[in-house]
């Protein structure tokens, strides 16, 4: 392996040039070596912009290149699995965007394939990166809040549906559960210690979700024509795990209600922990203490990238997984069939 790791990105749009692009030019180490997205002008746009050495035209073509490293898998979410087994196919490292897969099939033969070439398999569940999820699990792992039994967690937007793909189910596989979901439960489970799931009970809705609300700032796919709308707009869930410990989710892209951005509430034995508001509620001498811990911001994507490279360059398994993401694809499924199916549903 040469002194700097090569990377291409596969999937060239908003997250990529807002979020890993920036996050790899912060690294020393790193060379930003091909692009490739189905959109072949935005491959060489993206290439001259941020200085790829190429832009290429098929995804064989960019994991064949010997020279490449690493990709990071930043496309549709129906575009995961194929990526994912093409680069593992070729020997690269992958980081791969959340959701893993649209489902857990998609997911297993993305888990064969990396298995079988022994790459470094990376999920993008960034908001283990933030600085407060590393002091909270930190205390997690050191018994501070004893046994953790109970959790809330989620992300409540009042008029936040997304423009673009993300309502077409053929190229997202669901609504705000595999979209905003997927932050809150794998971030929540993960201070949890990442007990087994056992059992999911849910509710879909799609009651709301328009876009002709005004004033209101969305993310952008960036291809915003061709809107469909066949997702849910809001969702609830109660996951119970084999240790008895148990989790709720409240997920919206859009609801007459109170806003609120990622929320994830542990409750242990000992003490509790809130991501946001950043709280650890303990009590000291016999009185109820509320303390938050000190510390400067980080840029988690910077941070996320980061550990990627140091896991290439150390051979080290990440700490989001392969497995992870393979069981929080179960939980989001789980979460649609019981809805469909009107009925707790084990997993
Ligand atoms: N971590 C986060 O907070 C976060 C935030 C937003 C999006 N995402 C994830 O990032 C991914 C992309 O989302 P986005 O908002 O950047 O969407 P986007 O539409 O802006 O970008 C996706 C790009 O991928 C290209 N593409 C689609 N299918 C492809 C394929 N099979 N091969 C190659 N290129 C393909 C599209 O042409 C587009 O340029 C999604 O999986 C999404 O869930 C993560």
């Amino acid at each position: 392996m040469a002194d700097k790791i090569r990377i291409g990105i596969i999937g060239a749009g908003n997250i990529a040039q807002s979020a890993h692009i920036p996050a790899y030019l912060e690294q020393d180490d790193v060379e930003l070596y091909a692009v490739y997205d189905i959109n072949e002008s935005r491959a060489k746009e993206v290439a001259e912009k941020f200085g790829f050495k190429h832009a290429v035209r098929s995804l064989d073509e960019l994991v064949g290149m010997e020279e490449l490293d690493a990709v990071s898998v930043c496309t549709w979410n129906n575009g995961h699995k194929d990526a994912v087994i093409a680069a593992a196919n070729a020997g690269k490292h992958i980081l791969c965007e959340k959701p893993m897969a649209m489902t857990v099939e998609e997911t297993e033969a993305m888990a064969e394939a990396v298995r079988k070439n022994n790459v470094v398999f990376m999920m993008g569940f960034v908001n283990r990166f933030r600085i407060e999820s590393k002091i909270i699990k930190e205390l997690a792992d050191a018994g501070k809040f004893g046994e953790i039994y109970y959790a809330k967690c989620g992300i409540v937007r009042r008029r936040g549906t997304p423009l673009g793909w993300f309502t077409d189910l053929s190229k997202s596989g669901g609504g705000p559960v595999i979209d905003l979901g997927v932050h809150a439960i794998d971030v929540t489970w993960y201070y949890m210690g990442k007990p087994e799931p056992e059992s999911v009970s849910a509710v879909t809705y799609s009651k709301i979700g328009d876009y002709k609300t005004k004033g209101v700032s969305r993310w952008e796919a960036l291809d915003t024509d061709n809107l469909v709308f066949e997702t849910e707009d809001s969702a609830a869930a109660l996951i119970r795990f084999k240790n008895g410990a148990s989790m709720t989710v409240d997920v919206t892209w859009a609801i007459n209600g109170k806003e609120r951005s990622i929320f994830s509430e542990i409750y242990g034995t000992k003490a509790g922990a809130s991501l946001d508001p950043f709280c650890i509620y303990g009590e000291e001498a016999g009185y109820l203490m509320n303390c938050t811990p000190v510390a400067e911001p980080e840029n988690m994507f910077n941070n996320e990238i980061r550990h990627f490279i140091d896991c290439i360059k150390l051979g080290q398994q990440p700490i989001a997984t392969l497995e992870d993401g393979m069981a929080v694809q179960k939980i989001l499924n789980g979460i649609y069939d019981s809805a469909r199916l009107g009925r707790e549903v084990k997993l």
